[in-house]
């Protein structure tokens, strides 16, 4: 597995050693199944596989979570060489971020509301930090995990309206056996909030079938917002919104999402699912 640290290097290595189709599997790192989950399926649909690992200080709002984000690339390397990934990308700050950096992407409509509104400025980082990368790594497809849902729609959304050539794939959610999606910031909860944290799931459960048993939606997410804070539950949003552009739904239609964002204790967790 080549591990590739500065631009000119990987654009080299693309571009002599690297044989297309190849995917692209951006990720920060601290990797679980739902990433290995990426890699093996762009593994499966391209001939080679080149994943990032990079925690992009640009996304963070909160300085704290940017310090606290698990960092475990020793881990990480011998995941990846176990799954007989190509090349990894692992730059610096320095690297992505020259001094002097100062143009940004606007990541639009899609980005305004949800993360967008709590987390200010985290997709103008994501979006700027994703299109550095597919410029530098060049793929023919990107992955990215339907966990972030919002995310994958955003980017999606900038592949389509800055015609960036490269195809969007997603590979689902992946979960522990009590419902509860991987990630990087579960491994932060406490045994007790760890305990409570798969009520997210079971909220977005009740929710589908209420909603979908023509229940109105209005008061059944009420309901659930109240149960979630009642077990202890900080929550940010819970909503019913359009699949594409994410603006919210008064009642269901094709297409139609849950989002809920919430936090216990210091740990802010999200989640989705289709109606
Ligand atoms: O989803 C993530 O891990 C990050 O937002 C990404 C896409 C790697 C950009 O830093």
């Amino acid at each position: 597995m080549n591990i590739l640290r500065n631009i000119e290097e990987i654009r080299d290595f693309r571009a002599s050693q690297l044989r297309s189709p190849l995917g692209f599997v951006p990720t920060m790192g601290n990797l679980h199944e739902g990433h290995l989950s990426l890699v093996r399926l762009a593994g499966r649909e391209n001939r080679t596989v080149v994943v990032s690992v990079y925690v992009n200080p640009t996304q963070f709002n909160d300085p704290e979570d940017l310090a606290s984000y698990p960092r475990t690339w020793e881990k990480d390397r011998m995941l990846l060489e176990s799954l007989e990934v190509d090349s990894v990308f692992l730059p610096t700050d320095e690297v992505m971020y020259p001094k002097g950096y100062s143009i940004t992407i606007n990541p639009g409509a899609v980005a305004a509301r949800w993360e967008g509104e709590h987390r200010p400025g985290h997709f103008e980082g994501v979006c700027s930090v994703v299109s550095k990368l597919l410029d530098i790594v060049q793929p023919d497809v990107a992955y990215f995990g339907e966990k972030d849902y919002q995310q994958l729609q955003v980017i999606r959304a900038m592949v389509g309206d800055l015609n960036l050539p490269v195809t969007i794939r997603c590979g689902p959610t992946i979960r522990e056996t009590d419902g509860l999606a991987l990630s990087s910031r579960n491994s932060l909860l406490s045994p007790d909030e760890r305990a409570r944290a798969p009520r997210l799931k079971q909220a977005l459960d009740r929710l589908r079938a209420a909603i979908g048993a023509d229940q109105d939606a209005a008061a059944a997410l009420s309901e659930e917002r109240s149960t979630l804070a009642a077990a202890g539950f900080q929550v940010d949003y819970l909503a019913l919104v359009d699949g594409a552009s994410l603006e919210p739904l008064t009642a269901p239609e094709e297409g139609a999402r849950l989002l809920v964002a919430a936090s216990i204790g210091v740990v802010r967790l999200i989640d989705n699912c289709a109606l």
